[in-house]
């Protein structure tokens, strides 16, 4: 991915300069396709429930963290329903504060508001049940990438889960000029996983998106 991004401060700094001239809506986190929204967040809770509950041996429902979470889409309508209390992070000072009014009264079960870019992160060691990583993976380097999964690793209690859901190029490395990010293919995505010391527990294609955009998998790791 060398060849990718030239140049390594400039491409994160592009990429901060652009997400704050973004609309803090649902639509905004979306690129514009706002209308999948139900559709990506009913994939998800199909996709966590076979892990997430009270029962022994399963993931537990206490704490999740939103990675690259903007004004919290999905802690709203995921995580908070299934989670006592969640983490966002995010590098837009201006998405988290409006998940403050946007999460409305559940704004009281999130505990902390981490503004601060990915591959600077630092989760509290064995704090997160869930971590879930979605359409931000992008904006990280491989070196960072493998170096934040590693910390997230760290960051679980026993038996929590690592969920990383974002686009998959056909082949290779597709660079997005505009808002200073890469896409990666399913292969490439799985050698970083790797790297990290992470094993996949389920790998799911998103299905019933619109044919034009990238696929989207999910992929469950511990
Ligand atoms: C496509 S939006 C996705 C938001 C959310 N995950 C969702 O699906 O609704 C990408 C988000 O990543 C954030 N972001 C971009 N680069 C980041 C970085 N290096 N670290 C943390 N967040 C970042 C942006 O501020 C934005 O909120």
């Amino acid at each position: 991915m060398g060849d990718v991004i030239k140049e390594e401060g400039a491409f994160y700094s592009k990429a901060e300069d652009y997400w704050k001239h973004v609309a803090p809506t649902v639509d905004g986190m979306l690129g514009g396709y706002g209308t999948i929204s139900n559709v990506d967040i009913n994939g998800s809770k199909k996709f966590l429930e076979r892990y997430v509950g009270e029962e022994e041996g399963k993931t537990g429902c206490g704490v999740a963290l939103d990675c690259g979470a903007g004004i919290g889409r999905i802690t709203k309508r995921l995580l908070l329903p299934m989670f006592r209390t969640v983490d966002l992070v995010d590098v837009t000072q201006e998405f988290l504060d409006k998940a403050k009014t946007y999460l409305a009264e559940d704004a009281k079960r999130v505990e902390n508001y981490f503004c601060v870019g990915l591959q600077d992160f630092k989760p509290l060691p064995g704090r997160y049940d869930v971590i879930w990583i979605q359409w931000v993976i992008g904006h990280l380097t491989d070196d960072h990438l493998v170096e934040f999964l590693r910390r997230c690793q760290g960051g679980l209690r026993p038996g929590g889960l690592i969920v990383i859901k974002d686009n998959v190029a056909f082949e290779g490395v597709i660079p997005d000029e505009v808002d200073s990010s890469v896409c990666r293919d399913l292969d490439l995505l799985k050698r970083i996983v790797q790297r990290a010391g992470l094993g996949i527990v389920r790998e799911e294609l998103q299905r019933d998106f619109p044919e034009e955009i990238y696929e989207v998998w999910m992929l469950a790791l511990r």
